[in-house]
């Protein structure tokens, strides 16, 4: 999320300021949470930093209603989907991510953030989901559940990652797993879903990526076919690449470095090489999506930086308009990971969404977040008596199901109006003096001008009854102008 350098809002305004005056703050905060020295030096223990760490940042009140439309629509589509809400610890030993991500990846390589506890525990902050959700699958044996079992989690993850332009690194994803089937069709249900989710945030021209890289004894046939291919130019590749030629050849397919890109471009492909088995369940899982209608594209090259897969890998993509990609999610079948574990052998696929980068997605192509419903009546009050009332009101409103709007911080009743027609509030209930006393409000129909006192039993009514003849009206209001504004469209 990237944040202004100078916020309008009071809070970070006024934090900042002070941090300048005391000279307390001595890096400036880029807009997408990074400091701009490069190294992560903290102070020294005395300096109280007034920022948050490298790749870590506040999402501020400004920018929840982005964050609030897409929890809403995870939420709605994993209970349509039929997922359940699991939620597990931000840190697990240290050791369920480095065996089961693989210690060759990227994530487990470089960008865990572990530690050891004063118990002498080796931990780590979770770099993603998958891994203690199976642990929570198998520890809470949830193996004897009807399956699929459908698991869904929303939440932040960490990784030491390099902070730039959408890389964070503390990120939030959300995260779908789905245990106990093998069949193709739940692949394409799980795409679908992702399909779904994208479409709900209003995107607009993202990719689905798919691709297979069958079960580990084939891919073995293809890391040699890859390595005997690299092999002869392997000066050329990247000091990382050269590595990973020994340990792990088909990361380098998954390389960022031009160099690598350009030496891979003719590669053999790892669909030749895939047993009959993934062969037959890629191509069925291409039907399904066909059928679907979903788009998709085939990208051999698509490995992933994980080690659990099996079989189907996807991405998304976004890109923006200077073609700068990036990954909104990416997911695919683990069928042997929860046999690994030591839990019985489980089918199993799943997908992350970045939300974080979804969200630069949604505000760069101007998607609209989602809208606080609307106080529509103010409580504006008079005098001690009438303050005192007024605040078991309030409550007693509220639980009527009506949004109300106050001031009560205010004493004058004309700095109460003021806010009221600041906020275009529709309805003013005013509690004065005689009115505490003989528990009456005066209700005021702010757009007819009208008003009428009435007793506490009545006043709801009295307010949702004004109310609806709003709502009538502006629906009339709507009726009338769009044929006129038809007419001189010639429509
Ligand atoms: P992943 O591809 O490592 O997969 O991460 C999923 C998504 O997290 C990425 O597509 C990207 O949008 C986002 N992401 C990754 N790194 C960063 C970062 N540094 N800053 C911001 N966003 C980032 C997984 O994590 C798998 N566990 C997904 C999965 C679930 N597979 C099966 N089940």
């Amino acid at each position: 999320m990237p944040q202004k350098k100078i916020s309008r809002n009071p809070i970070t305004r006024n934090t900042k300021k002070k941090g300048v005056k005391k000279g307390v703050v001595t890096k400036s905060v880029t807009k997408h949470g990074t400091s701009k020295k490069t190294s992560d030096a903290s102070a020294n223990e005395d300096t109280l930093l007034l920022q948050s760490l490298r790749g870590m940042r506040d999402i501020l009140p400004e920018d929840q209603p982005y964050w609030e439309r897409v929890r809403r629509v995870l939420t709605h589509a994993s209970q349509e989907y039929g997922f359940q809400r699991i939620d597990t610890p931000l840190v697990e030993y240290a050791n369920l991510f480095t065996r089961l991500i693989g210690t060759e990846t990227d994530i487990v390589e470089k960008e865990m953030y572990t530690f050891v506890t004063r118990g002498g525990d080796k931990v780590a902050l979770r770099p993603e989901f998958t891994a203690g959700i199976a642990r929570a699958y198998i520890q809470h044996g949830m193996g004897i559940l009807p399956k699929p079992v459908k698991l869904f989690s929303v939440g932040p993850v960490y990784r030491y990652d390099r902070p730039q332009e959408g890389r964070f690194r503390e990120f939030w994803q959300g995260n779908f797993e789905l245990y106990g089937e093998s069949d193709p069709i739940l692949d394409a249900q799980t795409i679908q879903l992702a399909y779904r989710v994208i479409q709900q945030l209003g995107l607009k021209n993202i990719e689905f990526q798919v691709n297979s890289i069958g079960v580990p004894e084939s891919r073995r046939e293809y890391e040699k076919a890859l390595v005997r291919y690299l092999e002869a130019q392997k000066s050329k590749l990247c000091q990382n690449c050269r590595e990973r030629l020994t340990t792990n050849p088909m990361r380098i397919l998954d390389c960022k470095e031009d160099k690598c890109i350009q030496l891979t471009a003719q590669v053999p492909q790892s669909i030749d090489y895939l047993d009959q088995e993934s062969r037959d369940h890629f191509k069925r899982l291409l039907e399904y999506l066909d059928e679907l209608e979903l788009p998709y594209t085939i990208n051999t090259r698509l490995v992933r930086g994980l080690d659990y897969y099996t079989k189907t890998v996807f991405e998304i993509w976004s890109s923006d308009k200077d073609g700068k990609k990036y990954s909104l999610g990416g997911g695919g079948r683990y069928d042997r990971l929860i046999q690994t574990m030591g839990g019985e052998a489980t089918p199993a696929i799943g997908f992350g969404l970045g939300l974080d980068r979804i969200i630069l997605e949604m505000k760069r192509i101007q998607v609209k977040p989602y809208q606080e419903p609307r106080a529509r009546v103010f409580l504006a009050q008079l005098g001690d008596m009438a303050k005192k009332k007024s605040l078991k009101l309030f409550s007693e409103l509220e639980r009527n199901s009506l949004l109300v709007a106050e001031s009560f911080g205010r004493g004058s009743l004309r700095s109460q109006m003021r806010v009221a027609n600041r906020m275009g509030a529709e309805v003013t209930i005013i509690i004065g003096q005689k009115e505490a006393l003989d528990d009456t409000a005066i209700v005021k129909d702010m757009v007819s001008g009208t008003q009428e006192t009435v007793t506490h039993e009545r006043l709801t009514d009295a307010i949702k009854k004004i109310l609806k003849t709003n709502q009538e009206l502006k629906i009339k209001e709507v009726n009338i102008i769009r044929p006129a504004e038809e007419l001189e469209k010639g429509e």
